[in-house]
């Protein structure tokens, strides 16, 4: 899925996202502007929530995008929240989310965090043993916080290093390999404050191949395992993460939210059968497979340099401040130019975000209004392939 469900192109040739005239859109609100298809986001949450069925719980990765009326979006869809700061917080309860159904994350929570994260009621997913002393000071005499704890797997997915999150040298959670996993849950167990509600994961972001929850979910079971027999404890609730993977690009095939929830559920129910463990609730967390696919930037585009037989460079008022991404992770996108004032766009473009720097680099795709653009290669003949290193997007 490219562009949201709703997305169409109307009678005066505009793009159109959830019946709005996206030009028009541009011109009310200014631009850069992001755009939000409601019915992409509900459709979306909806099917991770029709398929964990009574298995478990899904929330939603406020990282990803997070506003007022989208919370309450995926809140009625019946989604709880993964937030990771006290301002996440505050806007999750604003937005009217349950407060046992937030999960707070974050691999340096502060103090402020963490009594925020107690006082919300929310569940505050542990990552680094200092959180057991800062817990100890916030929680009263008498009372504990529910709790799980960030394990690390040593599963390395296929996607970019710098959102790799589950392999042994990360910043994130007690590694099962070296040991704090299984050090951390027991003096989690010792805690006069917290009550361990399960073992949280999460390996990575825009996974395509689900083979690696498979991995995953194995190794955390194994876990589990000598948690029962040398721990006498089993987890109530088993996290997963999010992570799966959204198309940028027409040539990008991810697996639907049904297929990885399948999947995930599957590795659980039978990883617990062989090993005779009680199934616990999973928990799943996506964040940009429900907000991407629904999503849109818009700019406006401003100078435009020609260089003879070699390129025309398009600018526009945005850049990698405001889409990070193909910077950070060499990712591409793709984008659609429309037309200004019904001009014409010319045959062959390098659209430039605003920043200094050679990139982020976009290459748009025309409208149907528009005449198609040649490819590049059709001008200046054939080319060596390079790895996509920028916004970048084919003209088919
Ligand atoms: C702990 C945790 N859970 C969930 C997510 C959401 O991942 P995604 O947006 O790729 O689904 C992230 C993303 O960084 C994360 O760090």
């Amino acid at each position: 899925m490219l562009f949201p469900v709703t997305y169409r192109v109307n009678t005066a040739g505009h793009m159109e996202v959830g019946g709005c005239d996206l030009v028009e859109l541009a011109r009310r609100h200014g631009t850069p502007l992001y755009v939000y298809d409601e019915a992409t986001v509900r459709q979306r949450a909806s099917e991770y929530v029709a398929a964990m069925g009574s298995a478990g719980q899904v929330l939603y990765s406020a990282k990803a995008f997070a506003s007022p009326r989208f919370l309450r979006i995926v809140e009625e869809e019946g989604l709880g929240l993964d937030v990771v700061s006290a301002g996440e917080l505050n806007l999750a309860l604003k937005s009217g989310s349950k407060r046992d159904h937030i999960h707070f994350l974050g691999n340096n929570k502060s103090r402020e965090d963490l009594e925020a994260a107690y006082r919300a009621g929310a569940t505050i997913v542990i990552d680094g043993a200092y959180e057991f002393e800062l817990l100890r000071d916030i929680v009263p005499d008498g009372k504990r916080t529910p709790v799980m704890l960030r394990i690390s797997p040593g599963v390395k997915p296929d996607t970019h290093a710098h959102i790799s999150t589950g392999q042994l040298d990360s910043k994130f959670g007690f590694s099962i390999e070296s040991g704090a996993a299984f050090k951390a849950v027991s003096e989690a167990l010792q805690h006069p404050r917290l009550e361990v509600v399960g073992l949280h994961s999460h390996i990575g972001s825009q996974i395509f191949a689900l083979s690696a929850y498979e991995q995953a979910m194995d190794i955390m079971l194994d876990l589990v395992v000598r948690l029962r027999d040398e721990l006498k404890y089993e987890p109530r609730k088993l996290g997963a993460g999010g992570g799966l993977g959204i198309a940028y690009t027409r040539d990008d095939d991810p697996p639907t939210p049904r297929q990885f929830v399948e999947t995930i559920r599957h590795a659980l129910e039978t990883g617990c059968a062989r090993r005779h463990l009680k199934v616990p609730e999973l928990v799943v967390e996506p964040g940009r497979s429900i907000a991407g696919p629904a999503g849109m930037a818009l700019y406006t585009v401003g100078s435009i340099k020609d260089i003879p037989g070699v390129r025309r460079y398009v600018a526009v008022d945005g850049g990698m401040g405001d889409n990070i991404r193909p910077r950070c992770h060499r990712g591409s996108c793709r984008g659609r130019l429309l037309p200004r004032d019904g001009e014409q766009l010319q045959r062959h473009a390098a659209t430039r975000g605003a920043h200094g720097g050679r990139r982020p680099r976009h290459r748009d795709a025309a409208p149907r209004n528009v005449r198609r653009l040649d490819r590049r290669r059709s001008l200046l003949g054939p080319r060596r392939p390079r790895r996509p290193r920028s916004i970048s997007t084919s003209w088919r």
